[in-house]
């Protein structure tokens, strides 16, 4: 469960456009107005959001091509087709259900890693956030049919600029409160709503593959958004795109750790085929290859992501 003592709200104003040389922020014209002037809507945590199992994944890649978009599709696949076998041995009534949202408004690929048409429009995203609840949220997402749904805009020149982050805060929200499992594609280059994102998020990590620029820039971009949400944060680590076999001049597993001074969580196979098939046939690879090696990778980061709640014996002891 997310414990930041901040909610989004505070986050949002704590991001100092000024300063973050780090992370090349770019300016929102609006933003110092209406974050001072709006009664501002905040990203339920864990412990306020309505509906109690929610649990929500915030992903964001060092640099550009990692991997981030196929992991948030394929996690979210997976979910979805492992509380649907739930369901049928159960037979329970409530569907858990699955949401991705892709924060990118101007170069965002969700939409077509699902071959789905993306409901939100850009004057959904620049209105009012006192405009929007949880029915008008409900009506803006699109659904694939292994039953994820997705929350995304058509990408628009100078979407990131135009969005309303208030909106896209009330958004993140009311989602949260809908959705059991929600995964979000969080665009690496700065936004205002990515911090609310982030801390609003029960997990948040950051994806790199093993070169030194990604890793350099993952270490750059982990301290500063840690700094920023406090010690409560603790970004994981995924190496995509690893390569097991040992290649001359390439890099390795704990050249990855010392280069990032922290662990990594999890890796992840590269399996050039088996991605190139899926994004090709806009379907998460788990649909088009379901035994290969990245989908069980992808599983087995779905279990270190998703803490299973303890049992009454362990939380005894
Ligand atoms: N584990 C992997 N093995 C091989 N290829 C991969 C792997 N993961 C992703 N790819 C490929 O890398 C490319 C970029 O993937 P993807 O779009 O998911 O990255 P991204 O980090 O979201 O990119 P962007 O920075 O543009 O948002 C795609 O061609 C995808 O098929
Ligand atoms: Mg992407």
């Amino acid at each position: 469960m997310n414990t930041n003592p901040l909610s989004p709200t505070d986050l949002i104003r704590e991001i100092d456009l000024q300063q973050d040389d780090d992370l090349a922020i770019p300016r929102y014209e609006g933003s110092a107005l209406t974050l001072e002037n709006e009664a501002a809507p905040e990203v339920a945590t864990g412990e306020t959001r309505s509906n109690p199992g929610a649990h929500c994944i915030a992903l964001m890649g060092a640099s550009g091509g990692v991997g981030v978009t196929s992991l948030c599709v394929q996690l979210a696949y997976d979910l979805a087709i492992q509380s649907q076998s739930k369901i049928q041995r159960t037979a329970r009534v409530k569907e858990p259900r699955v949401c991705v949202i892709d924060l990118d408004f101007e170069g965002g690929s969700c939409a077509h890693h699902l071959d789905l048409i993306p409901n939100l429009s850009m004057s959904d995203l620049m209105q009012s956030a006192d405009r929007i609840d949880r029915a008008f949220t409900s009506s803006l997402v699109s659904t694939h049919s292994s039953g994820i749904d997705l929350l995304a805009a058509p990408n628009t020149l100078g979407g990131n600029d135009m969005a309303n982050p208030l909106a896209v805060v009330a958004l993140l929200d009311n989602i949260c409160q809908i959705y059991d499992h929600v995964i979000i594609d969080v665009p690496r280059y700065w936004r205002p709503w990515n911090m609310a994102a982030i801390g609003g998020s029960d997990k948040f990590a950051i994806v790199t593959d093993l070169t030194i620029p990604s890793l350099q820039l993952a270490r750059t971009r982990m301290g500063a958004i840690e700094e920023k949400i406090g010690h409560q944060l603790r970004a994981e680590i995924i190496l995509n795109k690893y390569e097991r076999r040992s290649f001359r001049n390439a890099l390795r597993q704990k050249d990855a750790e010392t280069a990032l001074q922290r662990s990594v969580n999890a890796t992840i196979c590269i399996d050039v085929d088996t991605l190139r098939e899926a994004i090709n046939c806009g379907e998460p690879t788990g649909a088009v290859r379901p035994e290969s090696r990245y989908v069980k990778d992808v599983r087995r980061l779905q279990k270190i992501l998703i803490k299973q709640p303890e049992s009454k014996n362990q939380a005894a002891a």
